[in-house]
């Protein structure tokens, strides 16, 4: 005998997240690592942006790109001023060199989803709500972090953005180029950023505090100063089997030095110091290197934690490149000076989330850099996280639950629609 057929519980929002989700999942994923190399400008990026574009049209929202690539897509319900300042939501799709899925995707998959949200229940917007994809967040190919933002906001000029370059010598110029983009177009952008009242990026987390704290989903409140410094160290290229430990004067030591210098800086002061990555000339087994780059991410909870604690590396690599007869170069390649969100705003959006969904919103600092920083130093800001069960960001194994990303969308409809509402 057959008994009744089993009632679904499932949750149609989750149901939606994962349809959504499993269009993105294979694009720019090495199978090897099983993260993703979704660099600014690549077949992959380009392809997310396609993707955007397609999603954002059918839900019938006007695309647009901007002269710095971001990509625009506007909700205007008639009767409603098409210049007036919008609640802009979204993130980005490029990723850091085999990164997780979530870390930008999940904001702008976030925000499309939170439209239909807000549509299902019948809420028209009294002004424009847009979703935003910017490009280059992660500054993965061409270095400096958050680049489409920077550029839309006059942080960095087009001039010195355009000739940066990734790691085969191929411009910003060139690359925009080759993705069909006008970079003569690039630049600061007034007019549309005149036309964004409020901006909210919903992020997966990138830390573990929302798992101990029993909390799908949090609100931002700072992010550390931060920035991204090249250390050149030069020495003398030489044969590895005939020349004598004396006669050497070898980058590397300099470097190697300076790597566990820049890990006790950063313990010894709270802060955090990596370097995740060396570029070495020659890079042949057998030849003492002539010049080994490395990359230092420097962050800290304050300006001055953070000088001291690159005061403090630069002085151990060029105290240690004396004794090695090498020499070091330091190459500042980024700063993001500390971001404190727009406090009304962020309580505001607590409070919205807080009463639909889940009671007390913990608002939490982050040491991770976005978009949202840098717009905040031009229009109101905040930043929703969804909780992360394993904390890990920026590696293949970064993710969210599929019902913590649709709290998340319900989260973010539920700040738009009290941003929005009449
Ligand atoms: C971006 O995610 C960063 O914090 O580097
Ligand atoms: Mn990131
Ligand atoms: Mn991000």
């Amino acid at each position: 005998m057959t008994g009744p057929a089993p009632v679904s519980t499932a949750d149609p929002l989750v149901e939606r997240f994962r349809a959504m989700w499993a269009q993105l999942a294979g694009i720019g994923r090495d199978p090897g690592t099983g993260g993703y190399l979704r660099y600014a400008w690549s077949a992959a990026e380009l392809t997310c942006r396609e993707w955007f574009t397609a999603e954002a049209r059918r839900r019938g929202l006007a695309v647009r790109p901007d002269g710095n690539g971001n990509l625009w897509a506007d909700w205007i319900p008639s009767g409603v001023d098409p210049t007036s300042p919008a609640v802009v939501t979204g993130s980005h799709f490029d990723s850091v060199p085999h990164g997780g899925g979530y870390d930008g995707p999940l904001g702008i998959v976030s925000a499309l989803l939170a439209v239909d949200e807000l549509r299902e229940r019948g809420f028209t917007p009294a002004r424009p709500v847009t979703v935003a994809a910017f490009v280059e967040e992660e500054g993965g190919r061409f270095g400096l972090a958050c680049l489409g933002s920077r550029l839309l906001t006059g942080g960095v000029s087009a001039q010195y953005a355009l000739a940066l370059t990734d790691s085969d010598g191929v411009t910003v110029a060139e690359a925009m180029q080759a993705a069909g983009a006008d970079p003569a177009a690039a630049g600061p952008d007034p007019d549309r950023l005149a036309r964004v009242g409020v901006f909210v990026e919903l992020h997966v987390e990138q830390g573990r505090a929302l798992v101990d704290l029993g909390a799908p989903v949090g609100v931002a409140s700072m992010i550390w100063p931060h920035g991204r410094w090249r250390l050149e160290f030069t020495g003398a290229g030489d044969h590895a089997g005939t020349t004598r430990m004396v006669d050497r004067r070898d980058p590397m030591l300099t470097c190697a030095h300076t790597v566990l210098a820049a890990d006790a800086q950063a313990r010894r002061l709270g802060a955090h110091a990596t370097i995740g990555r060396v570029a070495v000339r020659p890079n042949a087994t057998n030849a003492i290197p002539a010049q080994v780059h490395a990359w230092l991410d420097a962050r800290a909870a304050d300006d001055t934690a953070l000088t001291t604690l690159v005061e403090a590396v630069g002085a151990e690599a060029a105290a240690r490149a004396q004794a090695d007869g090498t020499s070091v170069a330091v190459v500042r390649e980024s700063d993001s000076p500390p971001v404190a969100f727009d406090p009304d705003l962020t309580d505001r959006i607590a409070t919205a989330v807080g009463a639909q969904l889940t009671g007390a919103v913990p608002v939490l600092p982050t040491a991770a850099g976005h978009d949202a920083g840098v717009l905040a130093g031009h229009v109101p800001t905040a930043m929703i996280f969804v909780r992360n069960p394993t904390g890990v960001s920026h590696a293949p194994t970064e993710h969210a639950t599929d019902d913590d990303c649709a709290t998340g969308v319900r989260a973010l409809a539920a700040a738009l629609a009290d941003l929005a509402g009449r």
